[in-house]
């Protein structure tokens, strides 16, 4: 953190309080209220977190009003366009991009650390087959927890590391299996030999009765779907893992939480509602009612795919995906997909309407993420744990950055209390 320049002056009936005032390397300046209820006897008020850093951090920033994400300093639409997944993996963790020796390195430990413990298996046999994907994703990853204990001591880097490195490699075999069980097939074992995006599309889609050839330009839409979603700062499930890892719980059982978070359809199973948005549209005629409904106050019903807390421009990761959709769907011949379709007109029209002009509502990265991996193949359930995959990566460079802070606390957030006052028991015979 750089030192304070500036302060504040925060004045209370008649005493006044200095608060310093921090400028980061980006972004808007940062007041330090970390004294103030010491000092004041006060506390700030922001549920939601909408003015609070929970963080200092280094990996990734987002400019949302220009609408620009930032890994370690280097554009999403660079990385998109000339990286890969895993070599982002290694730029969230390391902080640099790597040589090619390094790249090569760390390569060869994530690929030979993707099997998973034959008896994890049974835990899959545990769950019904009709379970979502994302139930038995958390509890899977959790289990690690019961199975790798040489790597469960936050307090070493070395374990810290191990588990790292496990968690990557290990998370699209576990997301095929969960998806193999759903669908009453026999599990697919990772290889070794493919690169990371083919080997989790031959891991869901190869059976045991044929051979399976990965398409290398499916591959690399697979690889840019990761590669989108690897991180994006401290949204809810990045600080859930950070909350969770604050009180010194072990990687895997925080990890599981950031999975259980991103569930939610505000947050990684928008892209699920999206897709099911638009086929419930179904017809571009049918659009105008869907906006209706979407700006109207009495109608829960809001637009999937649209608006986000931090961008008031164009998610920049939206236009990777819609030129990504576009070659995908030529590559398989679908280009005249009906969804895809809906999916235009419907940001289209949503772009030129003065509501959503106004609020700043932009498709976000679950606007197109969904008709490209429908178009592969997966089913509507799968796409969350798609980004669960993919964000795997981000959580452990948050969660290693976090413990490697000497000056680490426990997060614990204060309230405004609401309800009843100090009262009497009432014995229940007089009550
Ligand atoms: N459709 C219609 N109206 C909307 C939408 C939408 N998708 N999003 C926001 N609004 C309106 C909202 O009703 C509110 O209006 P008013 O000021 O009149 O009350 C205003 O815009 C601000 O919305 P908010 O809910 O206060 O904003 P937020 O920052 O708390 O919420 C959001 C951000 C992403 C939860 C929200 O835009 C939303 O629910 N979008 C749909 C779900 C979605 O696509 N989520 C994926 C986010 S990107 C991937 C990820 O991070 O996981």
């Amino acid at each position: 953190m750089t030192d304070s320049k500036k302060s504040a002056t925060l004045t209370i009936d008649d005493a006044s309080f200095d608060l310093p005032i921090y400028s980061p390397t980006a972004g808007p300046d940062v007041l330090d209220i970390r004294k103030l209820y010491a000092q004041a006897g006060v506390f700030t008020y922001d549920p939601g977190f909408t003015s609070t850093a929970s963080c200092d951090s280094t990996i990734t920033f987002i400019d949302g009003g220009k609408g620009e994400l930032l890994h370690r300093g280097y554009p999403i639409d660079q990385l998109a366009g000339k990286s890969h997944y895993l070599e982002v993996c290694y730029l969230l963790l390391y902080g640099e991009l790597p040589s090619a020796t390094e790249l090569e390195d760390f390569e060869e430990r994530v690929t030979h650390h993707t099997m998973i413990h034959e008896q994890m298996a049974n835990f899959f046999r545990g769950f019904r087959r009709d379970a979502h994907p994302m139930a038995i994703i958390t509890g899977v990853v959790g289990a690690m927890s019961a199975f790798y204990h040489d790597s469960t001591d936050v307090s070493d880097p070395w374990q810290r590391e191990v588990a790292s490195i496990r968690l990557i490699a290990k998370m699209p075999t576990i997301v095929a299996m969960a998806y193999k069980y759903t669908i009453g097939q026999p599990f697919v074992y990772p290889r070794n030999d493919l690169d990371y995006a083919s080997n989790f599309l031959r891991m869901c889609f190869a059976v045991p009765a044929e051979e399976y050839e990965v398409n290398p330009i499916l591959a690399r839409a697979m690889d840019r779907i990761f590669t989108l979603h690897a991180d994006h700062e401290q949204n809810a499930s990045t600080s859930t893992v950070r909350l969770a890892s604050s009180s010194g719980a072990n990687p895997f059982a925080c990890i599981a939480a950031g999975v259980a978070c991103l569930w939610g359809p505000a947050h990684g199973g928008a892209n699920q509602a999206c897709l099911e948005m638009l086929r419930e549209i179904g017809t571009v005629d049918r659009i105008p009612e869907f906006i209706a409904r979407a700006k109207d106050k009495d109608d829960p019903f809001r637009l999937m795919g649209f608006g986000h807390r931090v961008y008031k421009n164009v998610d920049p990761r939206a236009t990777v995906l819609k030129q990504s959709a576009d070659e995908v769907l030529e590559l398989l011949g679908v280009e005249n997909n009906p969804l895809l379709q809906v999916a235009k007109e419907l940001e289209r029209t949503a772009l030129n309407d003065p509501y959503f002009v106004e609020k700043k509502l932009f498709p976000n990265v679950d606007f197109y993420s969904g008709i490209i991996l429908e178009a592969m193949g997966f089913p509507t359930s799968m796409f969350t744990p798609i980004f669960a995959l993919s964000r795997t990566v981000g959580w452990i460079s948050q969660w290693k950055e976090m413990i490697s802070d000497p000056g680490m606390k426990i997060g614990r957030p204060r309230q405004l209390y609401t309800g009843a006052t100090l009262r009497d028991y009432v014995d229940i015979e007089n009550r």
